[in-house]
């Protein structure tokens, strides 16, 4: 038991604001909330407790609904009736209407902060902390949006003249919205399409990720009660199984999807019309960081411990592999292995803690595996004091030096709490590395010189979408734009950008003679109509 003190805790110990939910997960179906009339599965936490004979053992903390195919398509129906073909109460709102009821979702939500913290804590091994910077920042999100739509709004309702023709231009819906997020961010990053596609008029169904699953039930009532029925429906079921039949029926319009590439492309492959199809996608990742001879090596050790270890590494933006020159790769390593030593592992919910338990069963032997193959192919773990540890659905910290480029953990996303280093000549490898890379999300450069970082710039621009000076990879602040090329994102998301993603713009033209000027007169000021109309939200 020695070796587990102060890292487990027994179910008594566990303090009171972290005590144990136990949520019997339910769905949201056209305006209704049901508990019953299909198969549920167990959620059992990452979250080891000791019990009475000092074993450890995972709590479940709930159910999670499991549709089949047929419910999950009774889900679909019900958007695509809310949608009714464009002529939905909600696509055809204005937009004002749209703002007060997304508004009025918001002050249900924040009613929920508490359990949704720790349900994001329990389920997800999210430490207090982040689980609450997660929530706050996605209602920060719905506040940004809610300011984004209505400047939208106003430019839009300008009366445009261009070669004879008058014309007003605005976005409108598309349709049918999948909304799935990652299990990371369970919370935040579906809210990032939900909420733009919302506000923008369309419907939506959210299916849950495979992990984060629960804090769905703590949100239905505030959905049911502050939208018309069917504009959102929130189920859960093996995706695997459950939607490609309203997919390959063509009953879905956009897919917004966080999560892998590979299951990203069997969705779209399987709609009928792939042109009309539109994907919002944030996949794949392997930002890789460069740490040139100049660099100062304690911010690059810093930023690159924080990069690729925060929440364990389980980050589409986490750093994923590090190359740094050969003539200052013994500090720069000995001051990771410093830093990484220094990281407090255990329960989330215990102050100061970094790493936390791995949701993912899995992944604890894929971890292992890619460790184990680099280490036969001449790496060497950097840190072999604790580096590799497991305990219950802990794992210790691995960084790996000396990591081939031809190993899998040079060239696929581990999305866990090991960190590759490569040890480079010239920066032309690292460059070659980023060019056949099939991802191309984000990348660091640590290093002081304005002309080689400028030289790089111009190259690696055209690589990936963000290059972050002497700081780790992130997604935020959410107003700038969060993409990616390759394999790695479809469309953009920025507080701005996911408007133009879930819209299209269409517009009403007449001839700007004096026919065409007093028809669109007389619609605009008998209101006749909600989208040609010069009504601007405040
Ligand atoms: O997993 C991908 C997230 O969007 C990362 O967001 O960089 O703010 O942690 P973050």
């Amino acid at each position: 038991m020695s070796n587990l003190s102060g890292i487990f805790h027994s179910a008594a110990e566990v303090p009171d604001f972290a005590k144990i939910p136990r949520i019997e997960g339910r769905i949201l179906i056209g305006g209704k909330i049901r508990s019953s009339g299909f198969k549920s599965r167990p959620v059992i936490s990452p979250c080891s407790l000791v019990g009475p004979d000092g074993k450890l053992s995972n709590p479940e903390i709930g159910t999670t609904p499991d549709l089949d195919e047929k419910q999950f398509m009774e889900a679909v129906d019900a958007a695509a009736l809310a949608w009714n073909k464009g002529r939905g109460e909600w696509p055809t709102a204005r937009m004002e209407v749209r703002i007060q009821a997304i508004q009025s979702l918001k002050q249900q939500i924040l009613a929920q902060r508490d359990i949704i913290c720790r349900l994001l804590m329990w389920e997800i091994a999210k430490t207090w902390t982040d689980a609450q910077a997660e929530f706050d920042r996605t209602i920060q999100y719905m506040d940004d949006t809610l300011e984004a739509v209505k400047a939208l709004d106003r430019d839009c309702s300008r009366i445009q003249f261009s070669g004879g023709i008058m014309a007003q231009i605005r976005r409108a819906p598309l349709g049918v919205a999948l909304c799935m997020g990652p299990f990371n961010y369970p919370f935040n990053e579906t809210f990032a399409t939900l909420i733009p596609a919302l506000i923008m008029g369309n419907t939506a169904v959210v299916k849950s990720p495979r992990f984060g699953v629960l804090l769905w039930d703590a949100l239905l009532e505030a959905f049911k009660n502050t939208l018309p029925p069917g504009v959102v429906n929130i189920v859960n079921g093996s995706g695997r199984t459950i939607i490609s039949p309203s997919i390959q029926a063509g009953k879905i319009d956009v897919l917004a999807f966080i999560g892998s590439s590979p299951v990203a492309n069997k969705i779209k492959l399987a709609h009928p019309e792939p042109h009309h199809f539109r994907g919002v996608l944030g996949l794949d990742a392997k930002n890789p960081a460069l740490i040139l001879p100049d660099a100062d090596l304690d911010i690059a050790a810093s930023e690159c411990v924080r990069g690729s270890l925060s929440f364990n590494g389980q980050r589409c933006t986490a750093l994923k592999i590090i190359f740094v020159q050969k003539s200052v790769a013994r500090p720069f390593i000995q001051k990771m292995v410093e830093a990484v030593e220094k990281l407090k592992v255990g329960m989330p919910w215990q102050p100061g803690v970094s790493i936390t338990p791995i949701p993912d069963p899995m992944k604890l032997g894929q971890l292992k595996s890619y460790v184990d193959e680099a280490i036969q192919m001449g790496a060497k773990l950097s840190n072999p004091k604790s580096g590799g540890r497991v305990e219950g659905s802990l794992y210790w910290p691995s960084l790996v030096e000396g990591v081939p480029l031809n190993s899998k953990l040079a060239t696929e996303e581990q999305f866990g709490p090991v960190v590759p280093i490569v040890e480079y000549d010239s920066t032309d490898e690292f460059e070659d590395y980023v060019v056949h890379s099939p991802y191309g999300m984000q990348m660091s450069l640590f290093g002081r010189d304005p002309e080689k970082l400028g030289g790089l710039i111009d190259h690696m621009a055209n690589q990936v979408c963000r290059i972050n000076l002497n700081a780790q990879c992130q997604r935020g602040p959410d107003v700038f734009p969060f993409t990616g090329r390759k394999r790695s994102a479809e469309g953009t998301l920025s507080v701005t950008d996911a408007l133009r993603s879930f819209s299209i713009r269409s517009m009403v033209a007449a001839k700007q003679d004096p026919s065409g000027k007093q028809l669109v007169q007389d619609i605009l000021h008998g209101d006749h109509s909600h989208f040609l109309s010069t009504h601007i939200t405040l």
